[in-house]
């Protein structure tokens, strides 16, 4: 029975009319404990400690191919397939060694300290981005503001021209989709399969062409670099480069547009945390943490046991797939107090970036980017109100976010 419950509030996630505000579903859910939905070869884990332990399971996988249910829209590699016809799997859904040896050869450009020296130009590009709308009174907070910036960022570590952002930009929002375990049940996210495997082959295509042009004339970019590594002998081959490249565009776009646009309807709700920040920043930090907790952009993470195994009490198969509820476990009560309040001072031990070997790799880029938005947005935008609350969300249950925000505002200095 409780099972059955659980099983029809989790398809209760997928109406968009709970799209607002889905954390009274996702509590019921964790109340309740880890379920497995029907007969299906899929267990739904809810509570911190449950998601920590599954997180920390070296007997769970991520690779797709392992799974008796297939999942989303993420077709499975096909070997016999050229670069140019699908893009391989990306080092997020690879186990070590291959995983261990990927993530190493582009981790050095993400550390945090590397990550730092890029505060002045994100400042710059934030203002530019505010710079426009002087003289509106209006903007939308996700198409005008929070979208631009991550978008701008990625396609200037890799090397990608300027001109080509705005195709970058359309691939990486269709294909964020294969990272929705639900995407294939969600009725009104529905993308054409197609649509989807196309934009794949497009965005590889591209990579394919930008990596000869930069073969043939290296910059400092991270993908100069990539092609560097690919020629010094036997450390990525060409598919992997390709995969790679794709990878830190889509896994990095939407999830950072969905943390700054949650932060900036966070603090638009809550006038006197914005009052506060605009009077220090270094309050920033605290509030992008509890935004990554309270209305995180990424709400659930699958994995795939490898192995036969229990979690809190449930038999998972070798086979099943398990759905981490994120979202859930950020209002655990046994982990956070007060759970449903929003509060940039709390310790956070929040799991939005996962955890353990997959852990994100952009998370000090995604943290950097959403501080200096917040900060300016802040600063420099006069009096802001929200037109409509709540706004209308984004399709996807998994990458949470609104997809418009209109604000108006007496004046941006
Ligand atoms: C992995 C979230 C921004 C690159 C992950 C994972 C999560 C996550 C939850 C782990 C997935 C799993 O274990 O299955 C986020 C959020 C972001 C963000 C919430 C923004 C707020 C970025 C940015 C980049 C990036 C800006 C890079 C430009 C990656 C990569 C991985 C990853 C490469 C794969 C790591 C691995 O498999 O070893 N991200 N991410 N992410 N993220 Fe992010």
């Amino acid at each position: 029975m409780t099972s059955e419950q659980s099983t029809a509030d989790y398809i209760r996630l997928l109406d968009p009319a709970v799209r607002p505000d889905p954390y009274p579903l996702f509590a019921r859910l964790r109340e309740r404990g880890p379920f497995r939905i029907g007969t299906a070869p899929v267990v739904v884990v809810t509570g911190h400690a449950d998601c920590t332990a599954v997180l920390r399971d070296p007997r769970v996988s991520v690779d797709r191919s392992l799974a008796k249910l297939q999942l989303g829209f993420m077709p499975i590699y096909d070997a016999t397939k050229t670069t140019a016809e699908q893009v391989k799997p990306s080092f997020l859904f690879l186990d070590p060694p291959d995983h261990t040896r990927l993530r190493r050869l582009v981790s050095k450009a993400f550390t945090p300290r590397v990550v730092q020296r890029l505060e002045p130009r994100i400042t710059e590009i934030v203002d530019d981005i505010l710079d426009k709308y002087s003289a509106a009174g209006t903007f939308d907070a996700v198409t005008d503001f929070a979208y631009p910036l991550p978008v701008t960022v990625i396609c200037e570590l890799l090397g990608v021209p300027l001109e080509d952002e705005a195709q970058l930009s359309h691939w990486s929002s269709l294909l964020s989709r294969t990272l929705d375990p639900t995407s294939r049940q969600a009725p009104e996210s529905r993308a054409d399969p197609a649509e989807l495997e196309r934009a794949g082959t497009e965005l590889s295509v591209y990579f394919e062409r930008l990596t000869e042009r930069r073969r043939a004339d290296p910059g400092p970019d991270l993908l100069s670099q990539l092609i560097a590594a690919e020629d010094a002998g036997d450390m990525l081959t060409h598919d992997e480069l390709i995969s790679t490249c794709a990878l830190l565009l889509v896994a990095g776009h939407e999830t950072t547009v969905n943390l700054i646009a949650n932060a900036t309807l966070a603090l638009l709700r809550r006038p006197a945390e914005l009052a506060a920040l605009r009077a220090n920043p270094e309050r920033a930090q605290g509030v992008v943490e509890e935004t990554l907790r309270f209305d995180s952009p990424v709400q659930l993470m699958p994995r795939i046991a490898a192995d036969d195994l229990t979690v809190g009490g449930i038999s998972v198969d070798r086979g099943d797939l398990v759905v981490m509820l994120i979202a859930a476990a950020h209002r655990d009560p046994a982990v956070f107090p007060d759970p449903d309040r929003f509060d940039p001072a709390r310790d956070n031990r929040h799991l939005a970036f996962g955890l353990g070997a997959h852990f994100c790799l952009g998370a000090p880029l995604a943290r950097l980017e959403a501080r200096v938005a917040l900060t300016r947005f802040a600063q420099r935008v006069e009096v802001p109100r929200l037109t409509t609350d709540p706004p209308v969300y984004r399709e996807h249950v998994n990458l949470r976010g609104p997809a418009h925000m209109p604000v108006e505002f007496a004046a941006v200095l």
